[in-house]
């Protein structure tokens, strides 16, 4: 008889957490899988409304600014409002640092983890006058994703902003999730990288991409040469850059090759920020076997000077890096 190609013994991202926790023992009390099931139910709200995004008038400007001097849009501000509720729903949360507030958001009670989130990346402004604010990648239907990354807290002390103005190298777990033709969230927590994708008619994000390794070296860049020099390489390189960074990351980690945003006159620090940007895509990048370097070190080597500090970006391949690096010797 033909064989049956459905497949009945998937794994969901929620069992998949359950595993992780059992593997750490009686010594998990289950508040890092209770938090890790509220983050993948905001993925799941939020992929739901960015497919309807047009269709409920989601595009456009909220009309005010974050931190960064962006101007924020509908989406930064519900996929910020989705993922603060949720953070704070689940109980598990002490701190939540967020690319659309302003401040820290101390939780009361007693959760033992700091959450960082970029809730929507890839809503990149594209002015094309002083005027008129160019619509953005969703606009357009590009991916946009959604970043996050996880601190455990001290428990013997009130906390306070020092308490993730930490090196990346800190963090206990970091993941993505892209919404693009299905939402796909991949998630490391220090036993290397596993990318799911949701299947919509079961609501479950299901283990599609065990192991993620990133190919040791590919002839890919990943840069906006808009605002830099580009490398002179003896053989030729393709440039794929969709001005999303998780989009950016995710094709780097499938497909490897170099992403960055480099420092340059425009933006002294590069302009993506270290603590829900930065960390949790080097501590990703490193688990699947790459390096994340920011032109003088690890990035998760860094210490945050503020919750929304910038800094510059160079990350994929191991081999691509290395050249890279050789070549900022050459210049130095
Ligand atoms: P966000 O939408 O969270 O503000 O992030 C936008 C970032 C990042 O997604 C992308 O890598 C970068 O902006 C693109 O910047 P440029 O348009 O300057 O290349
Ligand atoms: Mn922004
Ligand atoms: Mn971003
Ligand atoms: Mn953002």
């Amino acid at each position: 008889s033909e064989q049956l190609t459905l497949q009945t013994d998937f794994v969901t991202l929620t069992r998949f957490i359950l595993d992780e926790q059992h593997k750490v023992g009686t010594a998990a009390t289950g508040d890092l899988s209770m938090l890790l099931n509220h983050i993948q139910l905001t993925c799941k709200f939020i992929a739901h409304n960015i497919r309807r995004a047009t269709l409920i008038n989601l595009i456009g400007l909220a009309g005010a600014a974050n931190k960064s001097g962006e101007e924020q849009k509908k989406l930064d501000v519900l996929g910020n409002k989705i993922f603060v509720d949720a953070m704070k729903a689940c109980g598990k949360v002490g701190i939540i640092i967020s690319e659309e507030e302003e401040e820290p958001i101390f939780v009361a009670g007693d959760g033992k983890y700091a959450v960082v989130c970029d809730p929507i990346d890839g809503m990149l402004q594209l002015r094309y006058s002083a005027d008129h604010v160019g619509s953005s990648n969703l606009d357009a239907g590009v991916s946009v994703g959604t970043i996050f990354g996880i601190y455990k807290l001290p428990d013997d002390r009130d906390h306070q902003v020092e308490d993730v103005l930490r090196p990346g190298k800190e963090m206990i777990c970091a993941g993505y999730c892209m919404y693009a033709a299905s939402a796909n969230l991949v998630l490391t927590t220090g036993n290397g990288v596993n990318g799911f994708t949701l299947d919509n008619s079961l609501g479950e994000f299901i283990l599609t991409h065990p192991n993620l390794r990133i190919p040791e070296s590919r002839n890919i860049y990943s840069v906006n040469e808009g605002n830099s020099v580009y490398w002179h390489e003896p053989e030729p390189y393709s440039a794929r850059y969709i001005g999303s960074m998780v989009a950016d990351v995710h094709r780097t980690i499938l497909y490897g090759g170099i992403f960055a945003y480099p420092s340059d006159k425009k933006s002294r620090d590069g302009k993506l920020r270290l603590l829900y940007e930065c960390f949790p895509m080097a501590f990703l990048i490193e688990q699947a076997g790459g390096i994340a370097w920011n032109g003088k070190q690890r990035i998760l080597d860094v210490v945050p000077k503020g919750i929304h500090a910038r800094g510059p970006v160079w990350l994929g391949s191991k081999k691509e890096i290395l050249k890279a690096q050789e070549i900022f010797k050459k210049y130095d």
